[in-house]
């Protein structure tokens, strides 16, 4: 019996209409859209919702600053957004924005409600004021000198040099970002929500494994820290919804920003109402709902989404999540994103240069279910999709399409010459399946690699290149080729949630139609395929020095073209000495794979690397610490100059060289060989 179809409603965090997105953004964005579509091939009615972040300080400010009025601003950003997301394949059923009359009512509806209840009461409270602006200052907007550690040009919160948290009136020399004015203290009444009221509630909906055990420890802190009531008012001028029955006074951004949630779901209700698959917003979102609302966030806003949202939901007789998905953040090459390394990337930067797939491949074999950040390794990318995707995944159809067409006019067997193995490929669908749904994808991209390797390694075993020397072996190429090319098409359905345009172009290939998980089973036979076009190119690593270059400040946008011709005028003059042919052969290059990398302590840019080059083990200082993660190295291969001459360094002797591209500004590149060359292969 097929599985209960289950009705799944499913958000990323808003992202705020005041800037680009970039590939920090991305990685939430990418891992929502493949657990949706993971969901909508399992066979599940999944919903994916978000919208714009439309309100606030920083927003008013910006349009203030573009000579736009807000509403403007943010419904330009609004539409980059969708535009930046949907060119990577994310897939909303609806895309809207805070600053709508869906989620002024709803807001409203929310209110009225937790006013009934008792359950919000307005407080005097002192805050930060500038008189020059005339406008209270949010602790952003405050800038100092540190309490704590003198360091000057602070945040009024926290200081990014020691890590101190302080209050804006501990901040020495403070001064207002807005107008460069010291704010003096003033008073004004202030809505709060009483969370505490919600404590049992919320330890009672936290408990019971609905949460990752890294968010649920989270939350053990912050209830022994003790729950604070919550001020969800703002004073004029502000962008948001005013306060009914108040004065100059406005929701505050994070009031209104999870209702964004259920606006855009309620205007997707609205736009659906005459179609033939009209949805109701409250089998959604009433207390007795039986359909799952999941929320994917970062872990910057996981109080926001586990102890706000859910319990303002009850306050206001709304169901509350299912689970909240809180991820990591990204780093690159092992440290913070930064506009200066250029390696603060936007999205539409990306896609000027290198596929979407490639970074949704990547994300995916670099996501787990926690909250561990996730490391963006500029050279590991480009090795990584040009081993898995080009060198495994469609390896596959190329080579056995070509002897289809040649050798059986197009068509498939009439049946498997292996259909165990086929059978077994098959077989994997419902751990893979488990994968995804635990969001395990790093684990179900190295389970779908190995069914990869595995056909592979039948092809390399029944070489129907061979066996096609003899016209009398037509049939077995033929079958061989049939058992290749079922292999692929279910690595194809594994990866579709990943790479669903490379999926609908295998499928067009293949002839399936879109294939779902329900397919698995069931194998393609006698029937006439299309012509195999390459599905995936390989990454060009110069491609991804070419982005970080065009994301250093200062870079202008649009002028790298994708690859641009060497004419004599642009090429680069040689930088050494013409050295005769002989001269290089002198140097033995060596494919070698990487056995052990390690840290070597006191040296900052040292790794201790030993390879194996095809029976010849060497070990040698390589000066790539910055670029990589010496447990990503191990099983890599690379190129070894094994004939230098051995160099006694500080930490030991180094017996060779692994060859890398780059210099100190541009990064450091591994040179590493197709996949396929074997330890101990000479180079040259
Ligand atoms: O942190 C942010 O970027 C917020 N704009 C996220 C809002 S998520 C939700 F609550 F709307
Ligand atoms: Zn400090």
């Amino acid at each position: 019996m097929p599985p209960a179809r289950r009705r799944i409603l499913v958000t990323s965090a808003l992202p705020y209409a005041n800037g680009p997105i970039h590939l920090g953004h991305l990685v939430e964005y990418l891992q929502t859209d493949i657990w949706t579509r993971f969901q909508r091939l399992a066979g599940h009615d999944c919903l994916y919702v978000c919208a714009s972040d439309a309100h606030g300080t920083p927003i008013m400010l910006k349009a203030a600053e573009q000579g736009l009025p807000p509403e403007v601003m943010v419904e330009n950003y609004r539409r980059e957004h969708l535009r930046d997301f949907s060119r990577f394949h994310i897939a909303f059923d609806n895309y809207h924005t805070t600053h709508s009359a869906e989620n002024q009512q709803l807001v409203e509806r929310i209110y009225a409600r937790l006013q009934e209840r008792g359950l919000v009461d307005w407080r005097t409270i002192r805050q930060a004021y500038d008189e020059q602006a005339r406008m209270f200052l949010p602790d952003r907007f405050i800038r100092g000198t540190c309490p704590a550690c003198s360091a000057p040009d602070q945040y009024g919160d926290s200081c990014e040099a020691c890590g101190a948290t302080y209050s804006p009136a501990d901040l020495k020399d403070a001064r207002s970002a807005v107008s460069g004015t010291t704010p003096v203290m003033r008073e004004s009444s202030h809505l709060f929500f009483r969370l505490g009221v919600f404590e049992d509630s919320l330890r009672r909906w936290t408990a019971g494994g609905r949460l990752d055990p890294s968010v649920t420890a989270k939350l053990g802190e912050w209830f022994a820290a003790g729950l604070r009531d919550w001020d969800i008012s703002r004073d004029a001028p502000y962008f948001g919804f005013p306060i009914p029955g108040a004065t100059d006074k406005f929701f505050y951004v994070w009031l209104d920003a999870p209702v964004g949630y259920m606006a855009s779901f309620a205007n997707l209700c609205e736009s659906r109402k005459k179609s033939s698959q009209p949805i109701v917003f409250d089998d959604y979102w009433n207390e007795q709902s039986a359909a799952e609302l999941y929320h994917f966030i970062g872990k910057d806003i996981a109080y926001f989404h586990t102890l706000f949202w859910p319990a303002v939901l009850e306050g206001a007789g709304f169901r509350q999540p299912t689970s909240v998905f809180v991820h990591g953040f990204l780093t690159v090459d092992g440290q913070k994103m930064s506009k200066s390394r250029g390696t603060f990337v936007a999205a539409a930067t990306y896609l000027e240069h290198l596929d979407p797939e490639w970074l949704r491949y990547y994300y995916a074999y670099k996501l787990g279910p926690g909250t561990d950040d996730i490391d963006l390794n500029l050279a590991d990318f480009s090795a990584r999709i040009n081993a898995d995707l080009v060198g495994k995944f469609v390896n596959i159809a190329s080579r056995c399409a070509g002897f289809i067409h040649r050798l059986a006019g197009g068509r498939l067997s009439a049946s498997l010459a292996n259909p165990a193995l086929v059978a077994e490929a098959a077989a994997a669908a419902s751990e893979i399946a488990r994968l995804y749904e635990a969001r395990e994808f790093g684990r179900a991209m190295r389970e779908i690699m190995r069914l990869a390797d595995r056909a592979n390694q039948y092809l390399d075993e029944r070489k129907p290149w061979v066996l096609a020397r003899d016209p009398a072996r037509s049939a077995d190429v033929q079958a061989v080729c049939t058992d290749g090319l079922n292999l692929f098409r279910l690595l194809v359905l594994y990866l579709k949630p990943v790479l669903p345009d490379t999926a609908a172009r295998a499928e067009d290939f293949l002839g399936t139609g879109p294939l779902t998980w329900a397919d698995a089973g069931q194998p393609l036979l006698d029937r006439v395929i299309g012509t195999y076009q390459p599905l995936m190119t390989r990454v060009d690593p110069a491609a991804v020095a070419r982005m970080i270059e065009a994301s250093r400040p200062g870079a202008a946008t649009n002028d790298q073209p994708e690859s641009r011709p060497v004419t004599r005028a642009t090429a680069a003059a040689p930088s050494a000495d013409i050295i005769d042919l002989d001269t290089f052969l002198k140097a033995d290059l060596r494919v070698a794979t990487v056995l052990q990398a390690e840290i070597v302590e006191g040296a900052d840019k040292l790794l201790r690397v030993t390879v194996d080059a095809g029976g010849e083990r060497r070990t040698v200082f390589a000066g790539i610490r910055s670029a990589y993660d010496p447990a990503t190295l191990v099983g890599r291969q690379v190129v070894l100059l094994l004939n230098l001459a051995p160099r006694q360094m500080r930490f030991g002797i180094s017996e060779g060289m692994l060859l890398a591209a780059g210099d100190d500004a541009g990064g450091v590149f591994l040179v590493t060989p197709d996949p396929g060359a074997r330890a101990g292969l000479r180079v040259r």
